[in-house]
């Protein structure tokens, strides 16, 4: 269910992450999607519906058609830590365990890279999320995340 995206997902994917309110002005959904495939050990795994969902199984957003891209994860290495980003499942299909699926393979692919642990952000404006995350096992770090844009500030990386 769970693979690497392919170039015909592309419109899918940066739909599926507008859809779940995961694209911001500062970074380009479709630049992130490009450079994620360029790195040897980054990826962006998408899930597919196994099969047609009616309406009546999907919610109020209308059916899911079989192969459809539902969810996705980007996942890199950085040399010591695997990251995650992008969790994303499609609303239609949200509290069915897609997205604890969705996880799980991620952690699968970065393992698979020799990662030893897994970290990930969560916006501050997104607290609700994490007790989907605690059901998973993850826990605060107790960190705070620091940061600064490289090179030559652009549409991407102002400011962030
Ligand atoms: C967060 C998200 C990926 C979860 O996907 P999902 O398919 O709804 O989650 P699942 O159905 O697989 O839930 C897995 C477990 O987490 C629990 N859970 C899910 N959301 C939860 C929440 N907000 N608070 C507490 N528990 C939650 C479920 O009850 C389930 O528990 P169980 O397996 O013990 O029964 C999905 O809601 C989503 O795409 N949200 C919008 C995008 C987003 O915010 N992504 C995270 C960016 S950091």
């Amino acid at each position: 269910m769970f693979g690497p995206v392919a170039d015909d997902d592309v419109e899918a994917v940066v739909a599926l992450w507008r859809a779940c309110d995961l694209t911001r002005p500062w970074n380009d959904p479709y630049r992130d999607v490009a450079d994620a495939r360029l790195g040897e050990t980054s990826t962006v795994l998408v899930g597919r519906a196994t099969r047609d969902l009616p309406e009546a199984a999907s919610g109020d957003g209308g059916a899911v058609r079989a192969g459809e891209v539902v969810a996705t994860a980007m996942a890199g290495v950085d040399g010591h830590r695997g990251w995650l980003y992008y969790v994303a499942v499609d609303p239609r299909l949200q509290g069915s365990g897609t997205g604890r699926a969705t996880v799980v393979a991620a952690e699968a692919w970065l393992a698979a890279q020799g990662a030893r642990a897994v970290r990930l952000m969560v916006r501050s404006t997104n607290d609700a999320v994490r007790g989907f995350y605690e059901r998973l096992g993850y826990a605060d770090q107790d960190c705070v995340v620091l940061g600064r844009p490289l090179g030559a500030p652009d549409a991407r990386d102002a400011g962030r």
